[in-house]
């Protein structure tokens, strides 16, 4: 991470059919980590976008009897729209088809050949136009009398073209080399594991031009050849940035990238191919990347060719979109595949979200507008009790940054809500309301304590429910400036005077 910037990617979405959950799944992700790390006061950059080339996209467009770029636009647009349904907050969305990212391709094209990890000759073995990959015999098994990729189930067409192909297998070592220098930059330690074994098992060179079809880049000075599009498509992360102008001031402050944030089927792309094109091009590779599991249905990866799609639209207009990003984000395990249902994400909603965090705040609001006129004073008095909530409380958030930083958002969000419970089982036991006639410095303490809770359980959230968490912020007229987590040294949010708001219900039970 340079000084105090942090460049955060999705992987750019392939425009060939209608988003499904696993987008926005690899999407909310970074969104979170993003939020995360600005409301920690880093300088983030987030991007997101669409791969718009290659022969996937060009045969999806054939189907619907459109020219690739008009066809491009109209999906591109509907992955765009889809950022705003999931409340992304990136900063760009880039297209790889923008006259910039071409310039940016052509320029780390040329990169390669100056290296002399470019040549030419004949690609002979199986492709999958599904994946846009490259298998060896080994990864091929047949069914039914069809060939279909044993890594993606995909179906896969045997080639035999000529191409230029980049001299991966000369990077071997040095990719091995890297991998222990940098022994966190494929996270979980699992894939990790996968990536080098797969690496020391041995390189082929890789084929990266194709002549058979025309929807790409083209080679410079080579018509014939069109650019292979994962060539093509990782770039994006660099052309976003205005690469080849390494004097912008968003290259200048955000290469290399803090972290991608990509599927466990894009892995060999993103932690192979990527990091040894930017060693050849002379430039940095990323920190990290960080690659999660699949959204299941069933037992099967959801996918469009698969017909098992849950539309992310349908859920967010039925339950809300804070209700998905939070059950997608707590219920799918780090790094691992989840398999989602209605059924749980209706529990988790009324465990979590209504009766726990939801219930907490109606709970205190309401209180304090039928009793105390909207208005809490904060004494200078602290029981046992509230000692104990407090040293909890510090216990739980102590490791919040290390568990982001680990990208262990199940764990984040565990104590988090842990916070949110013991909070309530503080005015269960504390009963403010028992103390409204004898003792009003007793019932403020405790409510401006619980007020404190609420706000930095709120600020807490906010990566993952931006906007009932706001909500929340708002009503107790918390400034944007002091929403941040500069209270995890153990200081105080709010002034010793809270004024707050009405606050409406957040999170309605679902019965
Ligand atoms: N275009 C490439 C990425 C290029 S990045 C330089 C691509 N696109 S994709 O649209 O097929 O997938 C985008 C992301 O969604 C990938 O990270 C992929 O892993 C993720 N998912 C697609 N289906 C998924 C699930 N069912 N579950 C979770 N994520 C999966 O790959």
């Amino acid at each position: 991470m340079k000084n105090n910037n942090f460049y955060i990617t999705t992987p750019i979405y392939y425009p060939s059919g209608q988003p499904h959950m696993g987008h926005a799944y690899s999407s909310i992700i970074a969104d979170v980590f993003a939020r995360f790390m600005r409301n920690d006061n880093y300088n983030v950059y987030f991007l997101t976008g669409t791969d718009e080339h290659g022969l996937k996209i060009q045969k999806a467009a054939e189907k619907e009897n459109l020219e690739p770029l008009i066809f491009c636009n109209q999906i591109s647009k509907v992955f765009k729209d889809l950022t705003k349904s999931l409340n992304l907050s990136n900063d760009d969305f880039i297209r790889t088809t923008e006259k910039k990212h071409h310039i940016s391709v052509t320029e780390l094209w040329n990169r390669l050949v100056k290296s002399g990890d470019i040549y030419l000759s004949k690609y002979k073995g199986w492709y999958s136009v599904s994946d846009e990959a490259y298998y060896n015999l080994d990864e091929i098994v047949e069914k039914n009398g069809k060939k279909y990729s044993s890594f993606s189930g995909s179906i896969v067409e045997w080639v035999e073209e000529e191409s230029f192909f980049f001299k991966l297998s000369a990077w071997q070592n040095k990719l091995l080399d890297f991998y222990d220098k940098n022994k966190d930059f494929i996270i979980p330690y699992s894939r990790r594991n996968e990536v080098v074994n797969f690496v020391k098992s041995g390189l082929k060179d890789l084929s990266i031009s194709r002549t058979s079809f025309t929807w790409g880049i083209k080679v410079p000075n080579n018509d014939k050849h069109v650019i292979y599009v994962w060539l093509d498509a990782l770039t994006n992360y660099l052309s976003a940035l205005n690469f080849p102008n390494t004097n912008d001031k968003l290259y200048k402050n955000f290469w290399p990238a803090s972290l991608h944030v990509i599927g466990k089927d894009i892995l060999r792309f993103h932690a192979i191919y990527w990091p040894a094109f930017l060693l050849s091009a002379n430039l940095e590779p990323p920190n990290r990347i960080y690659s999660h599991g699949w959204i299941l249905s069933g037992d099967e990866k959801m996918s469009k060719s698969k017909n098992n799609i849950l539309n992310p639209l349908e859920i967010i207009d039925n339950y809300g979109i804070d209700q998905l990003r939070y059950y997608l984000m707590k219920e799918v395990s780090h790094g691992s595949d989840g398999n989602i249902s209605l059924k749980s994400l209706e529990n988790c909603i009324n465990s979590d979200l209504a009766n726990n965090y939801g219930n907490l705040c109606q709970r205190v609001f309401s209180f304090i507008k039928n009793n105390c006129n909207n208005v809490v004073n904060r004494t200078k008095i602290i029981t046992k009790s509230d000692k104990l909530l407090i040293d909890e409380t510090n216990k739980l958030t102590k490791n919040l940054r290390l568990e982001m930083n680990k990208q262990n958002l199940n764990q984040y969000i565990k104590s988090v809500i842990d916070i949110s419970f013991l909070t309530n089982k503080y005015i269960n036991d504390e009963e403010p309301w028992k103390h409204k006639k004898q003792d009003i410095e007793r019932m403020n303490n405790i409510l401006s304590l619980a007020l404190e809770q609420i706000a930095k359980i709120s600020i807490l959230l906010n990566p993952i429910i931006p906007k009932a968490s706001t909500k929340v912020l708002e009503a107790l007229n918390l400034k944007n400036q002091s929403r941040n987590l500069s209270f995890l040294d153990g200081s105080n949010i709010l002034s010793d005077k809270i004024k707050i708001n009405e606050l409406n219900i957040l999170f309605k039970k679902i019965i």
